[in-house]
């Protein structure tokens, strides 16, 4: 009996809690946290945010700032050494030292090509590229390479990935991409890790020290970053039967032949080519590190239409077709491509019926909350986000906006995906056609409801002011629209400072 009771007190508690009572019944310490307690459910912790923050890079360098881990994915602009030994070493003494330092490191560099003497088109002459070759020899003034660093050696490399989506995948899409990372810093790490990884250095694909080309022709390679909501490739790829043969033989593929060696028929007692193409032999044909040579269009995506099929492209579709015939015939892949063109135009149909419902509501007024009952964004303005000059924000608009952007960024590019790669599933079940379909209905029911309520507030005489509770709080106060003062955002002549990515207009 008594056993019971307590259950039923603990209960209880439990229930006082959800309803937002969890600390004066726990006695939890209220005040600033950052000293190691624990606070149930968060609910009295204050946030005092990091206790280091460094700027931003050009004109937005005032206004946008990164957590100190920016020093590892744009080493060129942020890597300091610290000072911890003193002393300049020769290659074989780095190794010596670091053996028992970081011997992770020494092991995967003494199974790499750069443990042996060796020699690339851009060297003169044979060479182990030791540690000090790409960090330096003095140990406090260490430097952590980028890829100009590797390009050293390996120049037509770096030409070819700068190139391509790869080559502004940092500074473009966000260093310079202001409405995506109108948030805090530590929401824009997660952005600068993908994007600064891939565009400042070699290792997003062929991991340090052992940089393994064997490991970078793989599709798990390309997947830690072409994965989730908005960029479905390793998903849609692995649901294909290219997929699928890969899972089911893969273990066997000799993953050492070159990209360019995979069609043809293995000596006897050699193992087998790949049977089905990975995402480096559709996209980077024979090694090319460009990977924006096969794309028809640059779509951010997918998230704009375009028809890939149309005469324009002909010559693109061509090129694919040519990847193709190696295992197909050319009517079978030209259907299947044809069919891509169609799925996707018809996912846009469902797109612009649903923009057309939510650009008419904010036509007259009836979005809640207005732009203007929003928080400002980094411009410091109050813009329709979906308006061309707005901003595509996830936050900081109104429920109805987030649920058209939805069809945006998630449906329509899982479509997408799901053609291009040949995933049945995806086109269909999981973020495809069905769930496309459901967030328009979702959209018609929203709008509806929009307009009902503001009929029947017009008959009563009601004038709805948005709650502040959109436009204040105490994540949306940390917001960079509203941390914005005059003068942050700086003129091209203010911000060059020796790097010519800086300020691009
Ligand atoms: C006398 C031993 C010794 C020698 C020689 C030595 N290192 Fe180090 N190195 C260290 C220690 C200790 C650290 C700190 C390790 C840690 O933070 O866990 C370090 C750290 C590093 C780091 C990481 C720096 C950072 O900011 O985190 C790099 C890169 C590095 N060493 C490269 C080299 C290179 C290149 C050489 C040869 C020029 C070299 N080391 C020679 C002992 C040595
Ligand atoms: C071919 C170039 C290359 C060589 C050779 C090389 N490194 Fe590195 N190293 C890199 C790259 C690339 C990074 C990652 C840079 C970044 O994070 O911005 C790195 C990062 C590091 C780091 C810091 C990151 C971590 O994981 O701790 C240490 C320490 C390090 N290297 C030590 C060494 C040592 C010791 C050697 C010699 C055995 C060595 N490196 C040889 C390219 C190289
Ligand atoms: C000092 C010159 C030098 C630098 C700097 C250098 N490499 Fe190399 N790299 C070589 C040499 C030499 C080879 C071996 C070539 C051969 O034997 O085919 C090689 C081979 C490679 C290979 C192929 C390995 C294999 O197993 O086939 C990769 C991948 C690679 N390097 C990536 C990088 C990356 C990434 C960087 C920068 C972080 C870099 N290299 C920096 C000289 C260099
Ligand atoms: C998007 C992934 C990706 C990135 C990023 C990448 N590589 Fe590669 N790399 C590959 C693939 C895939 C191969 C295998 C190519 C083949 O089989 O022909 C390869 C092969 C290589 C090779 C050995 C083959 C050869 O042709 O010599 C070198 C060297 C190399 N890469 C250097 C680099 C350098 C330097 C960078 C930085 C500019 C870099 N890679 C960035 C995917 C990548
Ligand atoms: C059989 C060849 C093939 C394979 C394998 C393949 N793709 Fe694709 N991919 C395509 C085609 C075709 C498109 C449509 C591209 C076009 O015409 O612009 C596409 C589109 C893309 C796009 C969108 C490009 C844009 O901006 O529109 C990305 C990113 C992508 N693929 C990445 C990957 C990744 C990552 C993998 C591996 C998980 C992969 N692909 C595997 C054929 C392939
Ligand atoms: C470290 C993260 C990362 C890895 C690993 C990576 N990518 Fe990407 N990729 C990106 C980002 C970020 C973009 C967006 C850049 C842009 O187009 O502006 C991108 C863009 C692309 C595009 C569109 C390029 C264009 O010019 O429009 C293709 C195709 C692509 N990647 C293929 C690959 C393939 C194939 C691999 C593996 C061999 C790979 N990626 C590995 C992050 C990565
Ligand atoms: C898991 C890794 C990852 C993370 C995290 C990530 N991205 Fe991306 N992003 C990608 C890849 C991969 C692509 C390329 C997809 C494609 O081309 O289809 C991409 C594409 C983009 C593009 C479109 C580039 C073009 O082709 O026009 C922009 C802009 C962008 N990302 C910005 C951001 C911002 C801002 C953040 C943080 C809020 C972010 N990304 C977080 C991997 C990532
Ligand atoms: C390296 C060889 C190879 C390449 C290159 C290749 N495929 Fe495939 N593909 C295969 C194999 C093998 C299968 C499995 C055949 C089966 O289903 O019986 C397959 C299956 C398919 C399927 C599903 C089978 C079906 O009947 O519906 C489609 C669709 C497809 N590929 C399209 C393409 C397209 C389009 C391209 C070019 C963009 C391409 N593939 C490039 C080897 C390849």
């Amino acid at each position: 009996m008594k056993k019971f009771t307590t259950i039923r007190i603990i209960a209880l508690l439990f229930l006082l809690g959800a309803a937002g009572y969890s600390s004066e019944i726990f006695g939890e310490p209220a005040g600033k946290d950052a000293g190691g307690e624990v606070y149930i459910w968060g609910l009295t912790a204050t946030y005092t945010g990091p206790d280091e923050l460094l700027p931003g890079e050009g004109k937005f360098k005032k206004l946008f700032k990164f957590l100190p881990s920016i020093r590892w994915y744009d080493p060129a602009h942020y890597f300091q050494p610290r000072e911890i030994i003193e002393g300049q070493f020769a290659g074989p003494e780095c190794v010596l030292c670091h053996t028992v330092q970081t011997p992770g490191i020494v092991k995967d560099w003494k199974r790499s090509k750069h443990s042996k003497p060796g020699k690339t088109k851009s060297m003169k002459t044979e060479q182990i590229v030791a540690c000090d070759a790409c960090h330096g020899n003095d140990h406090n003034k260490l430097t952590m390479p980028d890829v100009n660093v590797c390009g050293k050696c390996h120049m037509e490399k770096v030409v070819e990935h700068k190139a391509g989506g790869h080559g502004r995948a940092f500074h473009r899409d966000v260093v310079e991409n202001a409405g995506l990372i109108d948030k805090p810093a530590e929401e824009a790490h997660s952005c600068v890790v993908c994007h600064g990884t891939i565009e400042n250095r070699c290792d997003g694909c062929h991991t340090r020290h052992r940089f393994n080309p064997a490991e970078a022709r793989r599709s798990e390679n390309c997947g830690v970053c072409h994965t989730g909501t908005d960029q479905y490739d390793y998903e849609t790829w692995m649901n294909s039967y290219h997929g699928k043969i890969y899972k089911t033989e893969g273990d066997e593929w000799d993953w050492n032949l070159r990209l360019k060696d995979w069609s043809k028929v293995g000596k006897e007692g050699q193992m087998p080519a790949p049977r089905t193409p990975t995402c480096a032999y559709c996209h980077m044909p024979k090694g090319v590190h460009n990977v924006g040579q096969t794309i028809t269009a640059d779509t951010d995506k997918g998230k704009s239409l375009v028809d890939r099929g149309a005469e324009k492209y002909k010559a693109k579709r061509k090129k694919w077709l040519k990847t193709c015939k190696k295992c197909h015939s050319t009517r079978f892949a030209n259907d299947q491509l044809n069919a891509m063109d169609e799925v996707v135009n018809m996912s846009f149909v469902k797109v612009r019926e649903a923009f057309n419902i939510v650009n008419d509501l904010q036509k007259e007024g009836l979005i809640d909350p207005t732009p203007e009952g929003l928080a400002p964004d980094w411009k410091g303005h109050t813009t329709f986000s979906l308006n061309p000059e707005g901003q595509d924000r996830l936050y900081n608009v109104s429920k109805i906006e987030r649920m058209a952007m939805d069809m945006l960024a998630v449906h329509s590019t899982a479509i997408y995906k799901g053609a291009a790669h040949f995933s049945m599933a995806d086109m269909t079940y999981n973020n495809g056609a069905f769930s496309m379909d459901r967030a328009l209905i979702n959209i018609k029911d929203e709008a509806s409801k929009l307009r009902r309520i503001a009929r029947l507030e017009s008959k009563q005489d009601i004038k709805h002011i948005p709650y502040d509770f959109w436009k204040n709080g105490e994540f949306t106060n940390l917001l960079k629209g509203k941390k914005r003062i005059e003068g942050a955002v700086l003129e091209k002549k203010e911000c060059l400072h020796g790097d010519t990515t800086d300020c691009r207009e």
